[in-house]
């Protein structure tokens, strides 16, 4: 398509003109702790999110808004100077996971260092890094044409990685202001092998908190072992209660929702280049587990799970001290699946709690938020441009992957403002996200931005 290569030669030279001044936006980027789940780092989320709306304004983004949700804060900016083409919408978290175990990083988290092609930091790769991506891919194309071939609209969230808790009502609220054709997310990265992938379902995720509590007071265990109920040894029951020997998850209806893989999807999936034994060396485990005659992929994208994620309660110290502690915790999320409702799961959880209760104890399970699951259907127009996309950046066409991880936004931006979701990231498959030594690669970034130029550029032609 002529006018896709068109920019090609113009956007190599800005490119490699560009590099150092865009990594050093990174590195200002990257620089504020935006923890949104840790309420320490307030001040320095609304600072990251004040750093980028001053970026989009410098690229001549209008309308540029730090706009308040009784949350953080999410900032908006259009682009539409367009008339006749669509209008696509660019969603991105300018929030990051926090940094522990701190002592495991090699290089400080808030400090980018570039070491060949590794740029490392927290939120190179989730999600500053991405959200960067699409702001420089609009500076390249405004240096490289003069013009944008789309007209766009950015919205960059500052809670996913925390609940998402004030996003819904915040595009409900603004939903007029949000019309658009396409909503546009890169918040995923390359299949295995560094294969570009297009994401076709992401998994919904429901968070709860079990607290169990005993005797008031912590207890002599020789005093009184025995004879008062153990509020650890009673969460362990619980916690033991959820899953059953082939590694389904044992509550009641759970999976009465649940959709099947359709045939088709089911034979993408097969046919993904993927060795079972490769990744599970990657990940340092020695056998994979769950749900008996499905496919690890299968498993770890298609299908629901229950995990827990910390436990505590009584005595940690060095020794030995013989108490029955007064209570014991549990965080713990499940990831669901269409068609899984995350409010019907919710119930079906707190019913299996009190029902697996040991006598003796009293319990309580709060919510830790939830999102729902998606799926991107393939066969809509802005899926096969951006896979057009890809297949002229890179030389080949995209998979189509069913990612475990989950993005509440992505469903929620379907929903709310009735329009097709491209999902499409490019971070590296192994940049430790959530962990120590997060890095994107600089030449997935170049990738990344060279596909959102090609990808805005199809979707401009494909509606003349
Ligand atoms: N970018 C991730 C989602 C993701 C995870 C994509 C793994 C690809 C692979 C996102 O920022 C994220 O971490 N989501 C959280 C959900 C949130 C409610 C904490 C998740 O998946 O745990
Ligand atoms: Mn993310
Ligand atoms: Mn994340």
């Amino acid at each position: 398509m002529p006018s896709s290569e068109a920019p090609s030669a113009a956007l190599a030279v800005w490119l490699a003109s560009s590099r150092d001044r865009r990594m050093s936006q990174l590195a200002e980027f990257v620089a504020f702790p935006s923890v949104s789940m840790d309420s320490q780092h307030v001040q320095d989320c609304h600072a990251a999110a004040g750093w980028l709306a001053q970026r989009m304004c410098s690229l001549g983004i209008d309308n540029v808004e730090v706009s308040p949700t009784g949350g953080l804060p999410i900032v908006y900016g259009d682009w539409l100077h367009a008339p006749g083409a669509p209008t696509v919408l660019v969603y991105g978290h300018y929030d990051v996971q926090p940094v522990e175990p701190h002592a495991e990083w090699d290089t400080d988290p808030f400090t980018v260092v570039v070491q060949g092609d590794r740029i490392s930091g927290r939120g190179t790769a989730d999600d500053k890094g991405q959200i960067l991506i699409h702001l420089d891919a609009v500076e390249a194309l405004l240096a490289t044409t003069g013009t944008l071939p789309v007209n766009l609209r950015f919205v960059f969230e500052g809670e996913e990685e925390s609940d998402a808790e004030h996003f819904d009502d915040w595009v409900v609220a603004h939903r007029d202001q949000l019309r658009s054709d396409v909503a546009f997310v890169s918040d995923t990265g390359l299949f295995e092998g560094n294969i570009p992938a297009i994401t076709v379902g992401l998994r919904g995720l429901l968070g709860f908190q079990i607290d169990v509590y005993g005797s008031p007071v912590q207890l002599h265990s020789g005093s009184h072992g025995g004879v008062a109920r153990n509020p650890a040894l009673a969460l362990a029951t619980i916690l033991n209660s959820f899953l059953d020997d082939n590694g389904k998850i044992a509550i009641a209806g759970f999976y009465d929702e649940v959709a099947e893989l359709s045939p088709s999807a089911r034979e993408q999936l097969e046919a993904l280049p993927f060795d079972d034994a490769s990744y599970l060396a990657a990940l340092g485990v020695d056998q994979s587990v769950g749900e008996t005659g499905r496919s690890l992929l299968e498993r770890r994208g298609a299908r629901p799970t229950l995990d827990v994620h910390g436990i505590w309660g009584g005595f940690r110290g060095e020794g030995l001290m013989t108490v029955i502690p007064a209570s014991a915790h549990a965080k713990v999320s499940c990831r669901l699946v269409p068609n899984q409702e995350p409010g019907r799961i919710a119930e079906l959880v707190r019913k299996h709690v009190s029902a697996h209760l040991p006598s003796g104890v009293r319990v309580e399970v709060s919510s830790l938020g939830q999102g729902a699951p998606l799926e991107v259907p393939t066969d809509s127009w802005v899926v096969s441009e951006a896979a057009a996309a890809v297949g002229s950046a890179f030389g080949r066409e995209p998979v189509y992957v069913w990612e475990g991880g989950s993005i509440p936004a992505c469903e929620a931006l379907g929903r709310l403002l009735e329009v097709p979701v491209v999902i499409m990231g490019f971070t590296p498959p192994n940049c430790n996200t959530h962990a120590p030594n997060e890095w994107m690669s600089l030449s997935c970034y170049e990738f990344g931005l060279e596909t959102v130029v090609r990808f805005l550029t199809q979707v401009g032609v494909a509606a003349q």
